[in-house]
């Protein structure tokens, strides 16, 4: 009989972001990161490998991938094979659980969860460590969502060398993440072509390496001193700084709607009136205001205001990677 093992994912957000490759094959970063998982937002998958099938056979929210739309699930379960001397193909099940159908599943919580499920289905038994590497190979932001809390990648310089680490995996601290909806929509330009682009022409690149060094010297301290506002000033820095590499590059892209900078001004306006929040933001145009849990119920009661209960969601630190039976 052939394993199915579920595992579910947390998606993470970037406090200090990866916004570059050393090696785009093994997805070697230029930089270190920290991200924090969040518990609202994640992904279950099924893997089963079966000797039946003729091709991998990949499913995400009951709808089956065509071909070319799984390719990067098949190159990924090819790792898997090789790692496991399996030859079978799979059947791969996979669900987001996203509060409202809006642009917020990633492909962190979804190459976490498909490591996790396609490694232990295919009989390998790896630690966690071993787990993170595994997801980085799929997406690099995968790397942390294996754990729980604050989390470090560790850059590395090659495929041994480069994984996530927890930096505070339970996180005693009143902090919350709003999540703000602008655009449900898929990004146009995916965070592979974006982050190559910019280094590759972004003249501002090498100061962006120095951003990052300086920013994780600094967030690490304030976040086990719970110094909320060196934290929040840290990543809202690193979110403007990395998204500046994007206006620096030819030819110049942005991630942001009007909605994002709509956004971004309520949140100056809210610290203007003594609420301490700070903003981030990936690769796509939905900001992620980073507060103090007392301070939700304000912050939720504006963001409604503008723009719809529905479009606002409220997340807390979240668990690293689980196995369901
Ligand atoms: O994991 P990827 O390839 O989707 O890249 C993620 C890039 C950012 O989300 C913008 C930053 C980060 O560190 O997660």
């Amino acid at each position: 009989m052939n394993a199915t093992v579920t595992a579910r994912a947390h998606t993470n957000i970037a406090l200090v972001k990866y916004w570059g490759k050393a090696d785009t094959d093994l997805i070697i970063p230029q930089t270190g990161s920290l991200s924090l998982t969040l518990d609202q937002f994640y992904t279950d998958t099924t893997v089963v490998f079966d000797d039946r099938l003729t091709a991998d056979e990949v499913s995400v929210n009951g709808q089956r991938l065509s071909t070319s739309q799984a390719t990067k699930v098949h190159n990924f379960l090819n790792l898997v094979r090789q790692q496991s001397s399996r030859t079978s193909f799979a059947r791969v099940t996979s669900v987001n659980h996203v509060p409202t159908a809006a642009g917020l599943a990633s492909s962190a919580s979804a190459f976490a969860a498909l490591a996790g499920a396609a490694s232990r289905a295919a009989g390998l038994t790896l630690d966690r460590t071993a787990l993170s590497r595994l997801a980085r190979r799929g997406s690099g932001s995968a790397t942390r969502s294996v754990f729980g809390g604050f989390v470090e990648w560790h850059a590395g310089h090659d495929d041994l060398s480069s994984y996530g680490v927890p930096f505070v995996e339970d996180v005693d601290w009143p902090i919350a993440v709003v999540a703000l909806v602008l655009d449900p929509h898929h990004k146009k330009i995916s965070s592979r072509q974006g982050m190559q682009s910019s280094v590759n022409t972004s003249p501002f690149y090498p100061a962006w390496k120095q951003i990052v060094a300086d920013d994780l010297a600094a967030i690490k301290p304030a976040i086990l001193a719970h110094d909320f506002t060196t934290v929040g000033e840290t990543l809202e820095s690193n979110a403007m700084r990395m998204h500046a590499l994007t206006l620096s590059a030819w030819p110049p892209y942005s991630y942001f709607n009007g909605d994002t900078l709509g956004a971004m001004q309520t949140v100056k306006e809210l610290r203007a009136q003594g609420i301490a929040c700070y903003y981030t933001l990936d690769a796509g145009p939905n900001l992620k205001v980073f507060c103090q849990t007392a301070d939700v119920p304000a912050l939720t009661a504006r963001f409604t205001q503008q723009f719809g209960a529905n479009n606002v969601i409220v997340a807390h630190p979240g668990p690293g990677i689980q196995f369901l039976d």
